[in-house]
């Protein structure tokens, strides 16, 4: 999982919207200057945050919106071809993604908000961009 680093915390949802084992809050990101999804949720307290894209197929992965979690809550697993991802790490534990692993995008929690910490390749929609169906 990646450190925080240097950027400046972006506020992400408030610490109540993320039930343990719960259904993510999905957001708007930029990846290599292509708009996708990253999603966030709780596993085991900790709240982890991942680019929504296999490592089999890039494609996102919730079967429903928001729900990446198996029927047991303990795997993450994508919805097209059934891989499974450990939640803590987003390592493939099984299925076709092979020795991928999903994105990994630091996160930090304190006084009840969630906020990620953009990085070189993950960045937030900037203000003024259009609405993702438009984005170059
Ligand atoms: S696209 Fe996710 S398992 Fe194939």
């Amino acid at each position: 999982m990646p450190e925080p680093t240097d950027a400046v915390a972006e506020p992400l949802c408030a610490s109540a919207d993320l039930a343990e084992r719960g259904r993510a809050f999905v957001w708007d990101v930029v990846v290599w200057r292509q708009p996708a999804r990253a999603f966030a949720l709780r596993f085991d307290g900790r709240v982890v945050a991942y680019l929504n894209r296999c490592a089999h197929v890039p494609t996102e992965m919730d079967w429903q919106p928001g729900e990446f979690l198996d029927q047991d809550r303990r795997w993450i697993l994508c919805s097209i071809h059934g891989a499974a991802y450990e939640p803590a790490d987003g390592r493939c534990v099984g299925g076709p993604c092979g020795r991928g692993r999903l994105m990994a995008i630091a996160t930090e929690e304190r006084d009840g908000q969630v906020y990620w910490y953009p990085s070189r390749d993950v960045q937030p929609v900037p203000f003024d961009a259009p609405p993702p169906e438009r984005f170059p």
